[in-house]
């Protein structure tokens, strides 16, 4: 089964075409950064139009040798994230659908996330699921594709959030993930001790699974009220940060890991393209004997690829739900009432 993908949730315009959840065929992604980049972070207003600018292009590309003819369903982001991106995608994937007369499956973000490591591994259940992004820290015991159960979650900032924000702080530009990764791995970046007595929030019984990244963020800033930024010191102060939120992240995901006795762990998003981060993995997989998994860099960020996979699966579990007659009517029912001159 061939299911063209669109993702437009934040600033990535994305399309790809995977056959049966697993091979991709085709992936074309257009990232605004550049644009959002003057403005220190994303613009709704400014991401949405830009979709719509590029869709057409990326649409073209991702389809490489294929016509939208060959393809048997079509799907797209539909939240969580920004609105106004969300329905260039959407409107577009139903769009073709009804034109091409094939289902349209509408695609949870974070789902997508999840399910964008099984696009490059055979993972069995259960397994816990966390994902990590720029609006979504979030905990999973997920027991099979549609039985997921919902563990914890960040009760205020995303970790990407926190890496974002810092980074802006630091003057070091939007994304700030990937600038701090980089400065981090620096030979001459060390811990800074000033930075030792950082508590890490929410060690209650009730906050178990839960995440907080708006405490961190905020400790930092107030460290460096006291500490003059230079150009040497700044790589320190990056490892400095950027261990303190992994070493948060893993003491929760070890809580569910211990706890529910699993010993899989996959782990996606934006975030999961850390470098400290997957090197703590790496440790963990040796010390503690779990499976970890997690996608490829060019698959962590925002893409069609996962859309079009997890797609796949959501079909498969439930193919009336997508019945095309029933967008049609949708789609239809109000054009009829225009029709028939009662507005
Ligand atoms: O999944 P994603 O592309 O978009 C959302 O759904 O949010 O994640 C983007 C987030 C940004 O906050 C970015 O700073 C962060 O992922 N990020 C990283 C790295 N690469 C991207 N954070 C830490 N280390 C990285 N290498
Ligand atoms: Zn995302």
């Amino acid at each position: 089964m061939l299911i063209l993908g669109i993702e437009t949730s934040c600033d990535e315009t994305s399309v790809s075409i995977v056959e049966d959840g697993k091979k991709i065929l085709t992936l074309s992604t257009f990232s605004q950064i550049d644009i959002h980049k003057n403005f220190n972070g994303v613009v709704p207003e400014v991401a949405s139009r830009n979709h719509l600018v590029k869709i057409i292009d990326v649409l073209e590309e991702g389809l490489g040798e294929k016509c939208l003819s060959d393809m048997d369903a079509f799907a797209a982001t539909n939240g969580p994230g920004l609105l106004g991106s969300l329905l260039v995608g959407t409107n577009f994937a139903k769009s073709l659908a009804l034109y091409f007369n094939k289902p349209y499956i509408p695609v949870n973000h974070i789902m997508a996330h999840m399910y964008s490591p099984h696009l490059e591994n055979e993972i069995e259940f259960p397994y816990i699921g966390l994902v990590v992004s720029g609006g979504h820290t979030i905990l999973f015991y997920v027991k099979s594709f549609t039985d997921i159960e919902f563990l914890g979650s960040t009760i205020d900032d995303a970790i990407g959030e926190a890496f974002d924000k810092v980074a802006k702080y630091l003057n070091l530009g939007y994304p700030g993930g990937p600038v701090i990764d980089k400065l981090a791995q620096d030979d001459e970046a060390v811990f800074l001790e000033d930075f030792k007595d950082i508590s890490l929030p929410l060690s209650t019984e009730k906050d178990r699974y839960n995440f907080s990244y708006s405490g961190l963020k905020t400790a930092i800033v107030y460290k460096l009220k006291k500490i003059e930024v230079t150009e040497k010191n700044i790589k320190s102060i990056a490892k400095t940060f950027q261990e303190i939120a992994i070493k948060h992240l893993l003491d929760k995901t070890m809580n569910a890991i211990n706890d529910l006795k699993i010993n899989r762990l996959v782990i996606s998003g934006g975030v999961s393209a850390n470098s400290f981060l997957r090197k703590s993995l790496d440790e963990i997989k040796t010390k503690n004997n779990i499976q970890v998994y997690s996608a490829s860099l060019a698959l962590c960020s925002d893409n069609a690829a996962m859309v079009a996979g997890r797609a796949f699966v959501d079909y498969l579990n439930n193919k009336e739900n997508f019945n095309i007659e029933s967008l049609r009517s949708k789609a239809f029912s109000r054009l009829s009432f225009v029709k028939k001159g009662k507005r």
